[in-house]
């Protein structure tokens, strides 16, 4: 069977059994607490959990998976087992709440020996030590025979997702690959892992873990979550020595062999790099086609350790060409087909990959050497490669710390990675610090006893900008207070308040707070723990107290430029997405009244022409002047009509989705103009890059952005004034004026140069006969710098002479002297020459 009817027959078998083919979740996850999906149960977690009601009772999916940081991190296995991989394809199916052991035994027995027609007589299965339940349906209905039945610890039998989240015991079938595999043991599996494979992974999911992996209790219902590595079932089923030696794999192997040129087989060392190239290849073309691209953080950094990692054992083949771009491409024609997102970014994966190798090239080299000296110090010393050494590689030469360590491991050595992670952990903190300033503020004492008193902040600022509210705490910063008078700066928390709190990108609101007997006013607002909306308030009169009614009032202004820039945002949002591509997705953005920064993933500068373009989109987008509407709707939904979230970002089942048009869609907290025409104009102001493979625009909106248009006007108008032209021919007319402007540069030039031969001339038909010498004496007020070309020129007429130059002016004077060779050597010195006259001038000779 090869690969693709292979995924046909899994999905073929469970879909007849009432399961919903659920497509594969992206690789990035919607989960903030994972680095990359690992497993199929990953976009399911939520009904597991009980968070949210699935919409069907079971599912089977084919998922990809990405096994690279994280607890489930199998890199350092790649190549070196015939079993491993850290992107694969997983065939899972679930049961939420519906079936539980009694079926999914049995199906997943029937499936591999019928439909994939596996000897039942070469499977065994492994349970989790207690699991007597498990224990009694393979033996009794299925009929697998007890001694091939193998009880073993938590270790390997007990599975969680390496995150705070459901888990629990489970069941692995595996099968005996036979005596070239290895020694035959009584315990089968838990013998002889290499000998005796694991093909299927079955999770009775009934257990709920926190963030140490330990169970803190059940789950609301019993669930079921299966996962079998496609690429061991091919191995498997193709009679395969190797996972690399399967129908998919194979042909990325060979052609890693190709464009290394290394043959596959030749030697043990050079086929793991070989298979390296080829599984690495996977994980970073579908890394990028789900929108990860190399960075120094988090999945960015993980790929960008994949991508290193990969180049580096190219170029150990001794090969010097760029290998990763031709690799993805190879993915793409491979895996396309099953997976048409590699198709559509196809160009992106290419260039990401060639890019990245390109850089990496210039460091790798000399990175190597550094290590390859420290490997050799450690070797005849302590055998731990200093903590500074791999900071020093990290930061300086790009090494990600797994490959220091994995070049260390090959020479039998170590890496201090204690000593690493303090220096990495000190850089940070600097970043932070610097960042942040002072006030990384928590959440007071004060604040908590608000909260827990009045429960939390009503927000109406959608609604309006002034409501009625009453304060219920008021504090220093740290201590609560009983009232704050003129002058005072305190946090002050109201029941209710139209005031918006900074978040997602937009600036919290400025305004008043009217007390009855005194005024505050709202510097910013932001959200603090448990649902709490603080105002930084200045009292501008008399005083404010605990439990005041008072009325808050937004500035009008202010909320209305930040609406008109955060609308603006998602118009900008969407425009570079339809124009650049759909991985130019948002990395940050800030939100100010009428300006907007917006940070966003992408590879190169935009470049004049497409940015011209995107502002004419923008300007024709104001004024198509579209509705704008933002409502709350389910999580699901929101993910069904394809609204932006951002990666990472943890979303509750309740959203709230704002839509501009018919074309942007996101979700989004922000407060935003009801038409796009309100924002009466975006203005593209800068274009630059902020880090690896990000990208900024800056831009004004509304009343700044005319402002600014207008300012430009006026200097355009303040020059075509001066050059009394009108402003449309300004750039004719001042081109012309540079050419003439560079012409006449030159002709001065020229006659400067042709009068000072003339004047070489002359002063040299005036020397005079000094002992067969030639002597030339002058004053020629001017640059000194003019004074010595003079004098070359004269050595260069005389042949055999002595020149003195004299130039006096402005309180100064100063003279140069020239001797020719012939003279130098006959022992006369310009200096000697000189010492008399400057003496005379009150001076000396030097230089
Ligand atoms: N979640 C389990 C695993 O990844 C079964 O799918 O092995």
């Amino acid at each position: 069977m090869d690969t693709p009817t292979i995924r046909k027959a899994f999905l073929d078998f469970f879909t007849a059994r009432g399961h919903e083919h659920v497509p594969s979740a992206p690789l990035v996850p919607n989960d903030p607490t994972l680095l990359f999906t690992n497993a199929g149960m990953n976009q399911f977690k939520p009904y597991f959990q009980g968070e949210q009601t699935p919409p069907y009772k079971r599912a089977v999916t084919i998922q990809k998976c990405l096994r690279a940081g994280g607890k489930h991190n199998d890199l350092d296995e790649v190549g070196r087992t015939r079993r491993h991989l850290t992107f694969f394809e997983m065939l899972g199916n679930f049961s939420f709440g519906d079936y539980y052991k009694e079926k999914a035994c049995p199906w997943a027995w029937e499936l591999v020996t019928d439909a994939f027609g596996l000897d039942s007589d070469r499977l065994w299965v492994t349970i989790f030590d207690t699991d007597d339940e498990a224990f009694e349906i393979w033996r009794d209905v299925v009929g697998v025979p007890a001694e091939r039945i193998i009880r073993m610890g938590a270790k390997d039998n007990f599975w969680s997702m390496g995150v705070a989240g459901p888990c629990g015991p489970c069941s692995e079938i595996c099968i005996d690959l036979g005596d070239a595999f290895g020694d035959a043991s009584e315990r089968g599996p838990a013998g002889n892992e290499e000998r005796y494979l694991e093909i299927w992974n079955l999770v009775f999911m009934e257990n709920e873990c926190n963030a140490a992996i330990e169970p803190v209790g059940p789950l609301p219902k019993r669930n079921i979550d299966t996962g079998a590595g496609l690429e061991r079932i091919a191995m498997v089923l193709q009679g395969k020595d190797h996972i690399f030696d399967t129908d998919l794999l194979g042909g990325l192997v060979r052609r890693a062999g190709e464009l290394t040129g290394t043959r596959y087989g030749d030697s043990e060392t050079s086929d793991i790099a070989l298979r390296i190239l080829a599984d690495h290849a996977r994980a970073i073309a579908f890394a990028v086609a789900d929108g990860v691209l190399p960075s120094n953080q988090e999945r960015g950094y993980v790929l960008r350790a994949i991508m290193r990692r990969a180049v580096r054992h190219a170029r150990g083949l001794g090969h010097r060409d760029p290998v990763l771009k031709g690799l993805v491409d190879a993915v793409v024609e491979a895996m396309g087909p099953a997976y048409p997102e590699l198709e559509q970014r196809r160009d992106l994966i290419v260039e990401v990959a060639g890019r990245e190798e390109a850089r990496f090239d210039e460091t790798l080299r000399q990175g190597l050497t550094l290590l390859t000296a420290e490997v050799e110090r450690a070797r005849r010393g302590s055998r731990t490669i200093p903590g500074e050494v791999a900071f020093k590689l990290h930061d300086t030469f790009g090494f990600p710390i797994d490959l220091t360590a994995e070049i260390a491991s090959e020479s039998g050595l170590t890496v201090d990675r204690d000593g690493f992670e303090a220096l990495m952990h000190d850089q940070r903190e600097r970043a932070r610090a610097a960042r942040t300033g002072a006030d990384a503020g928590e959440v007071s004492a004060a604040l908590a006893e608000a909260a827990a008193r009045s429960g939390p902040t009503e927000f109406v600022g959608y609604e309006g900008l002034v409501a009625r509210g009453r304060v219920v705490a008021l504090t220093d910063g740290g201590r609560s207070l009983p009232a704050a008078s003129e002058g005072d700066e305190v946090e002050l928390v109201l029941d209710r308040t139209p005031f918006y709190p900074e978040g997602g990108g937009q600036v919290g609101d400025r305004g008043v707070i009217v007390a009855p007997s005194g005024r505050a006013e709202v510097l910013d607002t932001r959200r603090v723990a448990d649902g709490l909306i603080a105002h930084r308030v200045r009292i501008t009169d008399g005083e404010v107290a605990l439990d005041d009614e008072v009325e808050a009032a937004v500035d009008a202004d202010f909320r209305a430029g930040c609406e008109r820039a955060h609308t603006a945002t998602h118009i900008l949002h969407w425009v570079l997405r339809d124009r650049i591509g759909e991985h130019a997705t948002q990395a940050g953005s800030l939100v100010e009244p009428g300006r907007l920064r917006f940070d966003f993933n992408h590879f190169e500068p935009v470049g004049d022409e497409r940015l011209a373009e995107i502002s004419d989109e923008l300007r024709t987008r104001v004024l198509m002047d579209d509705l704008v509407r933002a409502y709350e709707t389910s999580y699901d939904y929101a993910r069904q009509i394809g609204a932006m979230a951002i990666f990472g970002e943890k979303y509750g089942d309740f959203v709230r989705v704002v839509e501009v048009g018919d074309y942007s869609k996101e979700l989004c907290g922000g407060t935003h103009v009801p038409h796009t025409g309100s924002i009466g104009v975006i203005v593209v102001t800068s274009e630059g890059s902020v880090g690896a493979n990000l990208r900024r625009v800056e831009a004004l909106v509304g009343r700044d952005g005319l402002d600014f248009l207008q300012r430009r006007m006026r200097v355009l108008e303040r020059a075509a004034e001066l050059l009394r032209a009108s402003p449309e021919e300004v750039d004719e007319r001042l081109e012309r004026l540079l050419q003439t402007h560079r012409e006449m540069e030159r002709r001065l030039h020229e006659s400067e140069r042709a009068a000072a031969e003339q004047d070489a001339a002359r002063l040299a038909a005036e020397a005079v006969d000094v002992d067969g010498a030639r002597l030339v004496v002058a004053r020629r007020d001017g640059e000194v710098e003019a004074l010595r070309n003079l004098a070359q020129r004269l050595k260069g007429r005389l042949g055999s002479a002595v020149v003195v130059l004299g130039t006096a002016g402005e309180g100064r004077a100063n003279l140069v002297g020239a001797v020719t060779k012939d003279l130098v050597e006959r022992g006369i010195a310009a200096r000697d020459v000189l010492t008399p006259g400057a003496r005379l001038l009150g001076g000396g000779a030097g230089g």
